[in-house]
């Protein structure tokens, strides 16, 4: 291990991630009631210019009114860029209440948009004399904020979680693209002809690299890394495959841009059950070899050593996280 410690987030569950629009207030009881670990209300892109001041409106009286149960609550601001972000942050964080837990930055680009979200929310925060702290999600979707990504993921004490917006950031880097989150036929290759002279195309995952790069600057500071949108949400077996790679990432979760979606987010991020006992198996193994002065040892046939132990505790983290009695 470096002599860098890294210093976790508080940790909360994040499976699936809901949008709403802070447009639509009839939407906010059925989002509370859903099986989603966080919902974001929006106030960015899913709201037209004409309609900011009265969804802010909705969303500050949802966050009183509507029995949020046991979910973490998000607002996401518009970008630092417009005219409306700094009016979202003084009426929501003055006027939120203590329901409030996270702030949702969009398009972040540097660490100094992070520095200034934090002097306005901690003067907010102060002046109004909130108990809780805010965390922050940050959604890396320009070329600019993936190029800043881990000082922007090293910015804050709020910092809590990074997003892959992957719809901008197409549009940031000028990838081509057929549908929001999903692969594209031209990302592919070609194997050599075999004897037949037959050739296969093999798919490859165009956003790879973006998802693995925001993984790795995430848990290099603690944070939660999470998948962004896939838009078809009529096609649930391609959303499950996107959900499932970004999970083999290290993904701890991923968006719902529809109700439909939850469920299979929730199925692919929930470690298997038969998963978890065999983590509780290997720590019960290297408990015990530990207690005889082994290092390493074997089970079911495959040596389990103490890298495999820390991959162990971190699935039964997860899984005593989803077991635990809802409460907040
Ligand atoms: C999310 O905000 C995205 O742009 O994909
Ligand atoms: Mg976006």
């Amino acid at each position: 291990m470096s002599f860098t410690i890294i210093e976790q987030a508080s940790s909360r569950l994040n499976r699936c991630e809901l949008a709403v629009p802070g447009s639509s207030p009839h939407m906010f009881e059925k989002a509370a009631r859903s099986a989603a670990d966080v919902i974001f209300l929006d106030l960015e892109d899913a709201v037209a210019p004409d309609d900011k001041p009265k969804a802010r409106e909705n969303i500050i009286q949802a966050l009183h009114d509507v029995d949020w149960g046991s979910k973490t609550i998000s607002v996401r601001i518009n970008g630092l860029d417009t005219h409306y972000a700094y009016r979202d942050l003084v009426d929501v964080v003055e006027r939120g209440g203590e329901r409030l837990d996270l702030i949702m930055i969009p398009k972040v680009g540097t660490a100094a948009d992070v520095y200034a979200v934090d002097m306005l929310v901690t003067q907010i925060e102060t002046a109004v004399g909130r108990k809780k702290r805010l965390g922050f999600e940050h959604i890396i979707e320009t070329a600019l904020g993936m190029q800043n990504v881990g000082a922007i993921a090293a910015a804050s004490k709020r910092n809590e979680s990074l997003h892959f917006g992957v719809a901008d950031y197409a549009a940031s880097t000028r990838a081509r693209t057929t549908q929001i989150g999903g692969p594209n036929a031209d990302y592919a290759v070609l194997t050599d002809p075999d004897e037949a002279g037959a050739r296969v195309r093999h798919w490859g995952d165009m956003w790879h690299y973006a998802i693995n790069r925001l993984v790795v600057a995430a848990r290099a500071n603690g944070l939660r890394p999470i998948d962004g949108p896939f838009g078809d949400f009529s096609d649930a077996d391609g959303y499950q495959a996107q959900a499932a790679r970004s999970a083999v990432l290290g993904c701890e979760g991923k968006w719902a841009i529809h109700p439909k979606q939850i469920a299979v987010a929730n199925a692919v991020f929930t470690p298997p059950e038969k998963e978890v006992a065999k983590a509780r198996r290997i720590i019960a193994a290297m408990e015990q070899a530990q207690a005889e002065g082994k290092g390493a040892v074997s089970l079911d046939g495959r040596l389990i050593d103490i890298a495999s132990v820390r991959q162990a505790e971190a699935l039964v983290a997860q899984a005593d996280l989803i077991a635990a009695p809802a409460g907040r």
